[in-house]
């Protein structure tokens, strides 16, 4: 694979924030003397009462500690919004494109520091004050923006929901931070399809009495219940208050946001982003990363309901007065030029996506890519699940027309920014390689036996010490926090992600190691479509894996037994896909489903995934060390069964 080296273009070399040396330098300075390194990059923020400590961070199994810039102040909303507007007050913020072709809003700074300014003022009238948790329901609109930027104003704490989840678990969401405001919308638009977005809100809102006050925002204009005394149209509430809002100088351990990510086991864990560290890591990743400059348009595909999008569409660009282009819809719809459209119509420079959407547009060739002038592009980037390398070769080619570099950015939400990325001005890329760590990241590979392998080889990504970004906890469960990240191999984080390092030091992540599966680039725990599943009235058991799947990368493979007397069948198929797309969401969609008389166990009566996970990607005899199967027939009947509908 090392033959494969795409040098650093040329022009790139000697205009980049970053130069092969350069990155060498800073990089070793990093390490050497963090405090001294961090203390330079904080300077990428304005902040309120500067701080003198840089860095308290310990890993050791008797105490994990995690703080950056403990004593400074700052406000969020302000680095991302006010000091732009100073001087810059009509120029775009938000390019903002509709689901709809033609549909199009642009936001100025100005327009956007008011916009938050009064949201805040009208959550503080509702009675949010500092510290208090809000959750966010909306689409890829503005206002998703505004409302995120409205809570870091007044020192709130904001949990977004992605849009696509089901009432449950936006439900589930809310309860865990306990948020006594929702922001939502009347409906959703993508691909033309109406979300009903009051609906599912007022559903999960049944049986959550402590949510007081639910603002609206009109994004449809469809007719949706408002229940009196608790919904309020947000431009109503808008309007009733004053433009100017002060913001709040928090502390820089003060959290900013709460997002809720998949886990092996249990319900989703609400990662927690603290304000400080987080801000400076995203506001320099952002610009070492994608060699921002200013005037640069920078769009990012992801839903304001991934971190993706809240590090690298919103808080990373923002912080640094980019432009960003704000997509509400999907790349196929009305048809696969969309995207490419959107990039010629706005002169975008760098452009974010996700491998799997990369693979689906390859489906429809050259095309509709080549129909667009894309000569404003100067670099691409990738996020969410390892590009193999036709999709690099052809991002590059076709999207990129060979002379963009691909960023293959590795990160996770727990991590708040980017780990392992190239720097485009410094490092040769390697198709399907996230490259190098990135300033201040100390990767370790750990063997099973905890012991660290040196040189090129493969084993458990870990870090070995912390990085700004990191989130601190999760919410309301420290202890699951420590055994999650910090338990497996004592000393390190741990990611449960496995890699591989080459001969020039390139990273190579290979994929999970734990019970998450990664579809489309979103991660889902295998437990919560299985409970999922198991919820139906029929099914005795189910077992979850992940499943090679061309487009998504990793597909959803069921397998199910059914009570005693219950007959296979093809709608209890189709009831058993609705469950699960009730409860969490489309996204979690079972690609295929096989039932099972019984699921292979271990004699404690713990499920094989691993066995499952081999047949589910058609190895049918090489089940790995099956001495633990409490009942060998077992595995047969299931690979005869695979096998025949297959
Ligand atoms: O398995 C890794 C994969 O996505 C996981 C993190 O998922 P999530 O928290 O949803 O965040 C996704 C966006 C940052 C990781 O544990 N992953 C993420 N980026 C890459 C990746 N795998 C390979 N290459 C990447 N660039």
């Amino acid at each position: 694979m090392t033959q494969h080296v795409f040098p650093v273009p040329s022009a790139l070399a000697s205009t980049a924030h970053v130069d092969r040396q350069a990155y060498q330098d800073l990089y070793q300075r990093s390490i050497d003397d963090p405090e001294a390194f961090w203390r330079e990059q904080a300077r990428i923020l304005d902040w309120v009462k500067p701080f003198t400590r840089v860095k308290n961070t310990r890993y050791s199994p008797e105490d994990v500690t995690i703080e950056w810039f403990a004593d400074g102040t700052l406000n969020a909303s302000f680095n991302c919004l006010d000091r732009h507007a100073r001087d810059r007050g009509d120029e775009a913020a938000i390019l903002w494109e509709g689901d709809t072709p033609g549909e199009t809003r642009k936001v100025t700074w100005t327009d956007l520091q008011r916009q938050v300014s009064r949201l805040a003022n009208a959550l503080a009238r509702l009675g949010v004050k500092k510290g208090d948790f809000v959750s966010v329901y909306l689409p890829v609109v503005p206002e998703a923006i505004a409302a995120m930027l409205a809570c870091a104003r007044i020192g709130a704490v904001h949990s977004v929901v992605f849009s696509g989840f089901s009432a449950e678990a936006l439900a589930g969401r809310i309860e865990d931070c306990r948020s006594r405001v929702l922001i939502t919308a009347d409906e959703g638009l993508r691909a033309g399809k109406h979300v009903p977005l009051k609906k599912n809100a007022d559903a999960a809102l049944q049986n959550l009495p402590f949510v007081e006050h639910v603002l609206v925002v009109r994004r449809t204009g469809r007719d949706v219940p408002m229940v009196a005394g608790r919904d309020r149209w947000y431009d109503e509430a808008l309007a009733e208050v004053p433009e100017e809002c002060a913001p709040v100088a928090v502390g820089a351990e003060d959290p900013l946001f709460v997002l809720y990510t998949s886990g092996s086991t249990g319900k989703p864990k609400g990662m927690l982003h603290t304000t400080g560290g987080y801000l400076v890591h995203a506001a320099t990743s952002f610009r070492a990363m994608f060699d921002y400059h200013p005037g640069d348009i920078h769009f990012c595909t992801a839903d304001v309901g991934w971190v993706t999008a809240h590090t690298y569409l919103i808080y990373g660009p923002l912080a640094n007065g980019a432009t960003i282009v704000l997509f509400e819809g999907v790349p196929t719809w009305p048809d696969s030029s969309r995207w490419w459209q959107i990039v010629e119509t706005y002169k975008v420079n760098i452009f974010y996506t996700a491998p799997t959407a990369i693979r689906s547009l390859m489906r429809d060739g050259e095309g509709p890519v080549r129909r667009h002038d894309l000569s404003s592009l100067r670099v691409l980037g990738s996020v969410g699940e390892p590009i193999n390398p036709e999709a690099w070769l052809w991002y590059h080619e076709v999207v990129g027309g060979g002379r963009c570099p691909i960023v293959d950015t590795y990160w996770q939400t727990e991590t708040g920014a980017a780990l392992l990325c190239p720097l485009p001005g410094a490092m040769d890329l390697k198709p399907g390689s996230a490259t190098k760590p990135f300033f201040g990241v100390r990767p370790a590979l750990l063997g099973s036996d905890a012991t660290v392998v040196e040189g090129e080889g493969a084993g458990n990504l870990c870090f070995a010490d912390s990085w700004p970004g990191q989130a601190r906890t999760i919410l309301g469960d420290r202890e699951r926090f420590l055994k999650t990240y910090f338990s497996t191999f004592p000393g390190y984080y741990f990611t449960g992600d496995g890699a591989r390092r080459d001969a020039d030091g390139y990273y190579w992540i290979t994929g999970r190691l734990d019970d998450v599966i990664n579809v489309s680039g979103h991660r889902l725990g295998t437990v919560e479509v299985e409970s999922a599943l198991a919820s139906h009235p029929s099914v005795a058991e189910a077992a979850v894996v992940g499943m090679p799947h061309e487009i998504k990368g990793q597909g959803i493979f069921a397998f199910v037994t059914l009570k005693e007397g219950i007959a296979e069948n093809d709608d209890l198929r189709r009831d058993l896909i609705q469950v699960v797309r009730t409860r969490i969401g489309p996204i979690a969609t079972p690609d295929r489903i096989e039932w099972a008389s019984q699921l292979p166990k271990n004699r404690s009566g713990k499920i094989l995934r691993r066995i499952l996970a081999r047949i589910a990607a058609g190895d049918y005899e090489n089940h790995g060390d099956t001495s633990t199967v409490a009942d060998p027939t077992v595995v047969a009947e299931i690979v005869r069964r695979v096998q025949v509908s297959t």
